[in-house]
């Protein structure tokens, strides 16, 4: 029998509430396929590891991860420690240093999922979100001159390399031929004369290779409108990290919400492991309380199960979340239920074992 051996970092706020039922799922998954099992450890990392030791993770963090099948990332982030230290200290560590230059984002809107754009139905909003998850604006890099003087000047630079650009774009290309969808392709040429420019002009060349996929192209500004207006009109999406970062929020807020919005950080070449994650922050206004929605971390241990291939095992946790929503049963608060995290999960889990 295969074993996966799987690093869990639960990280902070409702990070680890979440985590027990995405563990909970795999395991679920395990037991009733029958053919492999999961080994998890887990490593207490984050901000209250910070509070303690200076650091969000070890130096030699990554070398204790790549021995891994693949990470399950809850959340990080807590007031107390800056945001821009608890993501770049560890998610963004993990990301880069793994070369996780792909991130999925599905934004699928399931039928009983709440939608509050007027009139949409579930097969108007049906699309996978392609982020570029390795350089562009999160690249890390710039200056910060005249500190504290009336001069102050701060450059924070975005880096578009060829490498980077042609392999996410190839990447979703691929996944449009296999969906048979269309591929659209987000960006900012009229304004962002140098990136944007070069970003345009590869989708152009990569798209050579790809005539029978119907390709599209939009202004991340008007790409905002049409998510709200003409989601319909979206299948395949790809784009730089940041406009990615910001766009599938707003697929999360039309699709269902934070609690049910899920993302995978892959390294296809799988010479390093991909990690999973729902894509929520740590949310410590409801920290502690039980009341956390667990199915976006449900939902990347879908993603986690379909990418070690098993993807019967990931449609069935996918079709456990459909009939929670279907049924309008075992729902936490913010999906307008009264469940708490873990009987949600329990929930998720009699239906994958059923
Ligand atoms: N990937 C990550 O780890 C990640 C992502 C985003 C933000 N953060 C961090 O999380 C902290 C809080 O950030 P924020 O408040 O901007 O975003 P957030 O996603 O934590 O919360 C935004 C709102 O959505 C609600 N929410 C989020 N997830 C939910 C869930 N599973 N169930 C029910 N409600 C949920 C919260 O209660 C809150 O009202 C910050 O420190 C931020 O840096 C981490």
């Amino acid at each position: 029998m295969e074993e996966y051996r799987i690093a869990v970092i639960p990280g902070d706020g409702i990070g680890p509430e979440v985590m027990d039922e995405a563990v909970r799922t795999l395991n679920a998954a395990a037991k009733k396929d029958g053919t492999f099992s999961f080994h998890f450890d887990t490593f207490p990392w984050g901000c209250e590891y910070y509070l303690k030791n200076g650091e969000m993770m070890p130096a030699d963090a990554l070398d204790t991860l790549k021995a891994y099948d693949a990470i399950l990332l809850g959340a990080v982030g807590f007031p107390g420690v800056p945001d821009h230290i608890s993501l770049r200290d560890l998610l963004l560590k993990i990301r880069h240093g793994f070369d996780e230059y792909i991130n999925v984002r599905p934004v699928k809107l399931l039928p009983g999922a709440p939608c509050p754009l007027a009139g949409a139905k579930p097969e108007d909003i049906d699309m996978i979100f392609i982020r570029e998850n390795s350089e562009g604006e999160y690249y890390g890099t710039g200056s910060w001159l005249y500190r504290d003087t009336p001069q102050e000047v701060v450059i924070q630079d975005s880096v578009f390399s060829r490498k980077g650009c042609e392999r996410v774009i190839r990447y979703a290309f691929d996944l449009a031929r296999k969906e048979k969808k269309s591929l659209t392709s987000i960006s900012k040429g009229n304004a962002l004369n140098y990136s944007m420019v070069f970003w345009d002009q590869i989708f152009e060349e990569v798209g050579k290779d790809y005539p029978d996929v119907e390709k599209k192209h939009l202004l991340v500004d008007a790409a905002s409108m049409f998510m709200v207006k003409d989601p319909k009109r979206f299948g395949i999406v790809v784009t730089s990290n940041l406009f990615g970062d910001i766009l599938t929020d707003l697929g999360a807020a039309i699709s269902g919400g934070m609690g049910l919005a899920a993302g995978a950080n892959l390294n296809p070449d799988r010479t390093f492991p991909s990690m999973f994650e729902p894509i929520h922050g740590s949310a410590p206004d409801i920290a502690g309380q039980g009341i956390a929605n667990p199915l976006a971390s449900v939902w990347s241990a879908a993603q986690l199960l379909e990418f070690l291939g098993h993807k019967d095992q990931a449609d069935r946790a996918l079709e456990a979340i459909a009939t929670l929503l279907r049924e309008h049963r075992d729902l936490t608060p913010d999906m307008g239920g009264t469940a708490s995290t873990s009987e949600c999960g329990k929930a998720i889990e009699a239906l994958m074992l059923a």
